[in-house]
């Protein structure tokens, strides 16, 4: 085909799309909590994607603010350059993380943004003359990203196999999951206490001199389908990494910038971590951003010594300033408190229509960022073993419904346990979130009316 032949549209088109033998939809267009395809058919977001739009679709601020950076400004490599909108989201940001002496680093996507937390802690601890320090301690069934660092400390077995990547074997402790974890004879905070613990003889195995940062997600997304940590668990970890001299990082990617009603997610708990990233709801899906925010012991550190690292798209204009409208937007439209009252309706839509679900073992929620664990039997808590597919027949159904959600599995024990999560865009209405939940309802009765068939 010649360079300037019209473009053709074929099926399959010629792009390597996330799974193989599937027609997708083309998306052309979207508002609020819908986006609209080619058929003129239109889906409920009720999940942004993957907890990516907080604002939902079309914000008419969000699109004003980029037209205005577009037309002064696209790329200016910060090599050579600063930027006014990634020194006012960076100000922004410390704020919100109440450390005036924190520093932000700007990036495209979540799995760089873990990288490059990854490196700050190696360059802080060589700052600091202690360059053995490389072990990077995770949780299983954790996820931080795709890229070989992150997903090296990523604990999602699934992920990692299909990956076929050479990853490092570094260690990782058992996530904090009451749910299936904390014994009968035991208290939450006495297994909140147990699972922390699990940190500490990790440090004890591999040594404390050659452990540079324990990585965690404060409410784990899509590899449990919302976790959040049982009460204390974040507190015992604060104190353990700062007894062994560890950083903690806190991958809030998935979980922060309000999705779970404060900004920070860490913030349901009494910690500051040492470096937080940020990602998908920070740019709100207008722009791909991500952030790493670091607090005052790594940021005067590295301020002496240097952060060698880079990217060309580091601090990209427009990308932050798709972060400030965003940030705008959160702030102004109070949507912090909002988050946090819908979250009530959330939850309570939820069990209303779950709570005795024969298929539903748990219900989890934190602000707009839900989680709904599916078993085959409510007491023995099973998963499917007969059924390793489910999620995706749960996405496929959802979609038959006119629902965008964000099913995904985990094996545990051999058997497949599907969870749905859920992330509403902060814009919702309680009339969109209980919509939402009714369009769930239907998609998970389609994927089980089809075994009982
Ligand atoms: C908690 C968490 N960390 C990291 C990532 C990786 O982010 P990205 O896909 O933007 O690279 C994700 C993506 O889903 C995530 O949920």
């Amino acid at each position: 085909m010649s360079e300037d032949a019209e473009f053709e549209p074929k099926e399959p088109g010629s792009v390597l799309y996330r799974a193989s033998r599937q027609n997708y939809p083309h998306a052309v267009s979207a508002s609020g909590m819908y986006i609209h395809d080619g058929e003129g058919r239109s889906y409920l977001d009720m999940s942004g994607g993957a907890a990516v739009t907080c604002l939902g679709h079309s914000h008419p601020d969000v699109i004003a603010a980029l037209q205005q950076q577009i037309q002064s400004l696209t790329f200016a490599h910060t090599s050579f350059f600063t930027n006014a909108p990634q020194e006012q989201l960076a100000i922004r940001l410390t704020r919100h993380f109440g450390d005036d002496e924190a520093k932000v680093y700007f990036l495209s996507g979540g799995s760089e943004a873990n990288e490059t937390a990854f490196k700050l802690a190696w360059q802080y601890w060589v700052a600091r003359g202690k360059p053995a320090k490389k072990i990077i301690i995770s949780r299983e069934h954790s996820y931080h990203g795709n890229t070989l660092g992150a997903l090296s400390a990523s604990g999602n077995t699934g992920r990692r196999r299909a990956s076929a990547a050479p990853l490092l074997e570094w260690p990782r402790i058992e996530p904090c999951y009451a749910y299936r974890e904390q014994r009968p004879d035991e208290t939450l905070e006495d297994y909140s206490a147990r699972a922390a613990n699990t940190l500490q003889a990790a440090i004890d195995k591999h040594g404390s001199d050659q452990i540079a940062a324990f990585i965690a997600e404060p409410v784990v997304g899509s590899s449990l389908g919302v976790v959040p940590a049982a009460p204390g668990y974040f507190e015992r970890i604060r104190e353990i990494c700062t007894a062994n001299d560890i950083l903690l990082i806190a991958d809030e990617i998935m979980c922060g910038t309000g999705r779970t009603g404060h900004f920070f997610a860490h913030r349901h708990f009494n910690v500051r971590p040492d470096i937080v990233t940020l990602a998908k709801g920070i740019g709100g899906g207008y722009q791909p951003l991500a952030a790493v925010v670091l607090g005052a012991t790594v940021a005067n550190e590295l301020e002496n010594s240097g952060f060698a690292h880079g990217h060309t798209y580091v601090g990209h204009a427009v990308a932050c300033a798709a972060g400030v409208a965003v940030l705008d937007v959160i702030e102004q439209d109070g949507l912090l408190a909002r988050t946090r009252d819908l979250g009530v309706v959330l939850d309570s839509a939820l069990r209303e229509r779950f709570g005795l679900h024969e298929f539903v073992g748990d219900i989890r929620c934190k602000g707009l960022f839900a989680g709904v664990e599916l078993v085959s039997d409510r007491e023995s808590k099973s998963g499917f073993s007969d059924r390793p597919r489910l999620a995706e027949e749960l996405r496929r159904a959802a979609m038959e419904e006119g629902l965008i959600c964000y099913p995904g599995s985990v094996a545990l024990d051999g058997e497949i346990v599907p969870h749905v999560l859920l992330a509403p865009p902060m814009i919702a209405t309680a009339s969109d979130i209980e919509d939402g939940v009714e369009r769930l309802a239907g998609a998970i009765d389609r994927v089980f009316a089809v075994r009982s068939c």
